[in-house]
């Protein structure tokens, strides 16, 4: 099934930023681990139509681990704002000063070794190794867990099948080629093997899969029921200066939303209490309802009242609990999505280019 599968790859491997075609990894090129690496963190939680622009970013903004580690950390958190889960872009950084101080700049190529690094598990870790250093390691994502638990006709509901599929992988990858092979299965399930209508006629190891046997691909994995997300809500103040600056503070560094730069906001509770209004504002000012932005975290969904206000010229809030973000800086600071579609809700054009 490996050489099928393999064979599938040489013609339909997806072109991705940080990927090797099979060509040119027939031609001799090898993958920069530093992409490999960048790529698959991004990827973690993200899909690969949204970390393209990303990594573009990054790589262009910090060609090397070296230039990563020494840079500001506050300008990868602005690089990586929108990308979600926060704490991922604070590891990166730590990772990329331990690689550039502790291993001269060249990541480790074993597992156990990359697993020690801040912010690579046992997915990141296998995936690196063997993606870029081209070692077997049984490599298990959502789009693997898809084809595996398919092709095995595997009902263990997730998560506890995903060790069932570690297995299927350390059993399936070759020593031939295992990144090629691993970045096969992901592209099989991302283009083929699809949850709803996967397209089996055309599936270069259909012969092979239990699922297919019995027409029965949709039915894996089999998912335990999911918990129903509670509704948050709370409410957003939007303060704007006559020169266009708003007001901003920052996230603790752990946490939701860790680090990043925020308007100033209630709690977030899960009932309307009275806090979500303007007598919980950071400031008395005449504050105008801009409506309600909604927004899903993994968790919960959260249901936002946006509030603005138009802040007296001279107007200074407790010092040294935020800043005043000039209308040019607004578009560049590490703001969450959420925060964007909030001060968007107040200031249509806050994030337009300007000339
Ligand atoms: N998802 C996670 N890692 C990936 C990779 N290397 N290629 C494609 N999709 C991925």
């Amino acid at each position: 099934m490996d050489r099928k599968l393999l064979n599938w790859y040489d013609r339909h491997a997806r072109t991705l930023p940080w990927r090797v075609s099979p060509q040119d990894g027939m031609n001799g090129v090898v993958p920069n681990p530093y992409h490999v690496w960048l790529s698959e963190v991004m990827l973690q939680q993200t899909t690969v139509a949204t970390v393209g622009a990303y990594f573009q970013k990054f790589v262009h903004k910090w060609p090397r681990v070296e230039d990563l580690a020494a840079s500001d950390t506050e300008e990868v958190m602005k690089a990586w704002a929108g990308l979600g889960y926060y704490s991922r872009a604070r590891n990166l950084k730590a990772c990329a000063e331990m690689v550039a101080a502790d291993y001269g700049g060249k990541f480790p190529q074993t597992a156990a070794e990359l697993q020690k690094l801040p912010g690579i598990g046992p997915y990141t870790a296998a995936a690196i190794s063997a993606i870029a250093f081209g070692q077997a390691e049984p490599v298990v994502d959502g789009n693997i867990e898809r084809v595996s638990t398919r092709y095995t006709a595997n009902a263990t509901p997730l998560p506890a099948v995903k060790e069932d599929c570690r297995a299927f992988m350390a059993q399936v990858t070759p020593q031939d080629r295992p990144g090629d092979f691993v970045q096969a299965m992901m592209d099989l399930g991302a283009t083929i093997c699809t949850p709803r209508n996967p397209a089996c006629a055309l599936c270069p190891i259909s012969e092979g899969c239990a699922a297919r046997a019995a027409n029965a691909a949709t039915d894996y994995p089999v998912k335990a029921p999911k918990k129903k997300k509670p509704t948050r809500v709370g409410a957003a103040y939007v303060l704007q200066r006559a020169d266009g600056a708003i007001w901003l503070t920052k996230r603790p560094d752990s946490g939701l939303l860790g680090g990043m730069s925020v308007v100033p906001t209630t709690g977030w509770t899960s009932r309307q209490d009275g806090e979500t209004s303007v007598s919980a504002a950071p400031i008395e000012e005449d504050w105008k309802n801009c409506g309600t932005v909604r927004h899903t975290f993994t968790h919960f969904h959260l249901e936002l009242q946006i509030w603005f206000a138009a802040a007296a010229t001279m107007t200074t809030l407790v010092p040294g609990t935020g800043w005043w973000s000039a209308a040019d800086d607004i578009p560049g600071e590490a703001l969450p999505t959420v925060m964007k579609k909030a001060i968007s809700a107040a200031i249509s054009d806050a994030f337009k280019e300007r000339p």
